[in-house]
């Protein structure tokens, strides 16, 4: 028996990952099921919440980050049965019927749980809310939301005046906004369409680049009145709406895809197809970009489901050449820059990604800890205020690294160790989970020694 390439111990809650490279090598080789959407999954028991009548959800993310939101929704009175990706079923409740809940509301490692909840929270009038999450959580701003929501006459109070969580909420009736966001950020879009539901009128918000469309698409499937002008950018909703629950079926994540994609381009010998792929325009951002470097990633079978695009995609090793990355793609692979990140320090040549800054205030300042973590392993990485400069082909070697407890920090380093020398071990790998509760066992099952 060769000894295990990849292993898992856990101490003091703490999860340890240790991928040792064989020394002949090794090379991944095999079809990978992703998990449900994250984002998809959030809009999904959300909406099925606010509805009336039944959601039915196939292939939700059973994920930590839509756990914090299917409990925050079952303590305001919806009816949700246990999670799980086969089928689940959501008794909403209508409108302006959510309860009172008798406790803080914990929104977890979650910013789009937070940040969209309050959108819903601020918007019903005579009910007290209070919310929070972890520490992670607690130090990323609110102000993006609380501002535009404050403008429309929401009462919400927290620490640095309502810039952090803990925020405490009185539900209000609300009054129309036309919301000029200066950010691309579907968290904060989607905020505001919330609020707007149960608003008399209409709530418009223009962003400066489009951010992803999950809320749009699934807000007009559910029933709500809502106009999009490509030109400006602008999305209105009219209230106050109804929402009939619906039929979700929740396509595999490509931020999850993502690591997989850049595993079997920079690995030599890999060949993997990843199924079931949501490949919405908004997100694809990744593909784009692997495709500037030169990734032999082909989309097979593309579908529409349940109103969203679907592929497989297949992916071989290829030469990576070094590319740039900035300006309004940016929001189209925010999530993938920590991933891609990785794929550049194994390119030819300098790789800048720029227009970044919002990477500082994810679950962890992604720009400075991939920059460390990567230079522990001999990457060649400079922190720039908005992004990294990355120049590729020094030979990485393995090293102890930590994830930071960001899930996203976590994958993309266990994806670095696959190309590197020696073992690598990633401290705190349980943030996986947050996204990914299987990464380890499907990295384990496509890993083969050569
Ligand atoms: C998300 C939007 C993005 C993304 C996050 C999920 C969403 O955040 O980074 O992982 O589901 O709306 P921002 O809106 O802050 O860009």
């Amino acid at each position: 028996m060769p000894a295990p390439i990849v292993t898992l111990t856990t101490a003091e809650n703490q999860h340890q990952l240790t991928i040792a490279q064989p020394t002949a090598g090794l090379a991944l080789q095999g079809r990978v099921q992703i998990p449900g959407d994250k984002s998809i999954s959030h809009r999904a028991l959300m909406l099925g919440a606010l509805a009336e009548g039944e959601t039915q959800i196939q292939g939700l993310l059973l994920g930590e980050d839509p756990c914090s939101t299917a409990s925050c929704f079952q303590a305001m009175g919806a009816k949700i049965s246990e999670l799980n990706t086969e089928l689940v079923r959501v008794q909403g409740i209508g409108l302006g019927n959510l309860q009172e809940p008798v406790d803080v509301l914990n929104a977890g490692n979650s910013g789009t749980t937070l940040r969209l909840m309050l959108g819903i929270l601020a918007s019903h009038p005579d009910r007290f809310f209070t919310v929070t999450g972890d520490s992670s959580l607690r130090s990323r701003p609110m102000s993006r939301v609380v501002k535009p929501l404050q403008q429309m006459g929401a009462q919400i109070w927290g620490r640095q005046g309502g810039a952090l969580a803990p925020l405490a909420v009185q539900g209000q009736a609300l009054k129309p906004t036309h919301y000029h966001s200066p950010i691309a950020s579907a968290q904060v879009k989607s905020c505001i369409l919330l609020a707007g539901l149960m608003t008399e009128g209409q709530t418009t918000v223009t962003e400066p680049a489009l951010s992803r469309d999950h809320s749009e698409r699934m807000l007009r499937a559910f029933g709500a009145e809502l106009t999009v002008d490509p030109e400006t950018k602008s999305v209105t909703v009219t209230g106050p709406a109804r929402l009939q629950g619906q039929t979700v079926i929740v396509p595999g994540d490509i931020s999850s895809a993502a690591f997989w994609l850049v595993a079997g381009a920079i690995v030599p010998g890999s060949e993997l197809w990843v199924e079931n792929v949501g490949v919405n325009p908004t997100r694809t951002g990744v593909l784009d970009a692997l495709e500037m470097m030169g990734a032999d990633i082909t989309l097979e079978n593309q579908r529409i489901v349940a109103g969203e695009p679907v592929a497989d995609l297949h992916v071989r090793h290829s030469i990576l050449k070094a590319c740039e990355i900035k300006g309004d793609i940016i929001p189209r692979l925010i999530d993938e820059i920590p991933i891609l990140a990785v794929a550049a320090a194994f390119a030819q040549g300098t790789t800048v990604i720029r227009d970044a800054e919002e990477l500082r205030v994810k679950e962890s300042d992604r720009i400075a800890v991939m920059a460390a973590q990567l230079n522990r392993m001999g990457a060649q990485v400079t922190e720039l205020p908005d992004g990294l400069e990355i120049t590729g082909g020094a030979a990485l070697q393995g090293a102890e690294v930590d994830s930071h407890t960001d899930h996203r920090i976590a994958m993309s380093l266990a994806i670095a160790a696959l190309n590197a020398t020696g073992t690598t071990t990633i401290h705190r790998a349980e943030a996986a989970a947050i996204s990914y509760p299987n990464f380890t066992s499907t990295l384990q099952q496509i890993c083969h020694p050569l």
